[in-house]
């Protein structure tokens, strides 16, 4: 006869999950096992992410050309390795490891989950030593959580290059999630921002920053006759090839999205040309979701919201994102707090 268990039942939480890749029916909610923080590990009850297009990558499995086995290292060969997408999470500090000293319970705060993903549960447990900052007291959790994956992502490769004050740099792809915060970032630094958008978002693109806007429907930025001290490709249609002459000596080509042989390339090409080529995002420091932070608190910098789905909404966020046209961020309002 098998003894009666007496141990308790784990607890659970609704989250969107995937446990094959496909269209963005393959998520649905469901309950599953709640997290529990390792003793240097925070464990957050989300009240927003954001649904990206790193979400849509792993969902679907779109990567630029070559990079199919290099995703599926970290994304999965057969089956999703990681059931919960969200790279990252605004939120309140429910409960701490024994070890972490930087968080408290009740701490309202933002967190890169990065490749670990889990922002689209109720919880999610994060290193207290990963992106991890204070929200700033200025913005509700939605807004919020539009600073961390554009923002760190912008700030991570706009730190690679020289910027100043007059410094010439051009975004392509000026009102993504990565864009937006581009030019708002160079155009903080002091830089003369050119906008690679469509006609539709070059109001958007100006109110934040762009000091001219060149419209991608009508206009090819290559064959405009100039040239800037920095490119940032948001794209992934202005590589070396077409892009690295128009880079001016010195100067810096930063590739937020290229394919396998734009990778392979990167240190060849700035070997060779003298500027900075790179594909390489850096290692996301809590400094400077911290910068964020304090830029957006003094009001400096903005969040871009296209639109917001509620959890039970997540099929329709991902199709929205699948798009391919989303302005700035697309949140997902993952709980609610007990102030709603
Ligand atoms: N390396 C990294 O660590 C890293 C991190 C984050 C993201 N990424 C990559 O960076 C890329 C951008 O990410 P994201 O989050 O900014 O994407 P996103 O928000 O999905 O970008 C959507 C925007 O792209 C614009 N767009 C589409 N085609 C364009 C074109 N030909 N020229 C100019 N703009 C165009 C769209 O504007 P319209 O509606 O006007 O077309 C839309 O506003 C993605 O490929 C992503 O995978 C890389």
């Amino acid at each position: 006869m098998t003894s009666p268990s007496h141990s308790k039942p784990a607890e659970t939480m609704s989250a969107a999950v995937y446990r094959r890749f496909g269209p963005p029916e393959v998520v649905h909610v469901e309950r599953v096992v709640k997290p529990s923080p390792r003793p240097d590990e925070l464990l957050i009850r989300v009240r927003a992410s954001t649904v990206s297009i790193a979400d849509h990558r792993a969902r679907s499995r779109r990567v630029p050309r070559g990079l199919q086995l290099l995703a599926a290292a970290g994304l999965g060969f057969v089956r999703p390795r990681h059931r919960i997408l969200g790279m990252d999470a605004a939120g309140v500090v429910e409960s701490v490891g024994a070890d972490v000293t930087r968080f408290r319970p009740g701490a309202d705060v933002l967190a890169m989950l990065g490749g670990a993903f889990g922002g689209h549960g109720e919880y999610v447990c994060v290193k207290q030593d990963a992106a991890v900052a204070r929200k700033p007291a200025n913005l509700t959790f939605d807004d919020a959580v539009t600073l961390v994956f554009g923002g760190m992502t912008a700030r991570g490769f706009l730190k690679q290059a020289r910027l100043q004050s007059g410094t010439s740099v051009l975004v392509n792809g000026a009102s993504g999630a990565v864009g937006t915060a581009a030019v708002q970032l160079a155009k903080l630094a002091g830089a003369h921002v050119t906008a690679v958008c469509s006609g539709a978002n070059a109001d958007l693109v100006t109110s934040l920053g762009a000091d001219r806007v060149i419209d991608y429907t009508t206009t090819d930025f290559a064959a405009v006759g100039q040239t800037w001290d920095v490119i940032v490709d948001c794209v992934g249609n202005a590589g070396f090839r077409r892009a690295g002459d128009l880079v001016n000596p010195g100067g810096a080509l930063l590739l937020v999205v290229t394919d396998l042989s734009g990778l392979v390339r990167a240190r060849r090409d700035s070997r060779r040309s003298g500027k900075t080529v790179t594909a390489n995002v850096g290692p996301n420091p809590p400094e400077d979701l911290a910068f964020l932070v304090d830029l957006a608190e003094s009001g400096s910098f903005r969040p871009v919201v296209d639109r917001a789905f509620d959890l039970a909404q997540i099929v329709d966020a991902h199709r929205y994102v699948d798009g391919g046209h989303k302005r700035g961020n697309v949140v997902l309002r993952v709980s609610a707090g007990a102030d709603a």
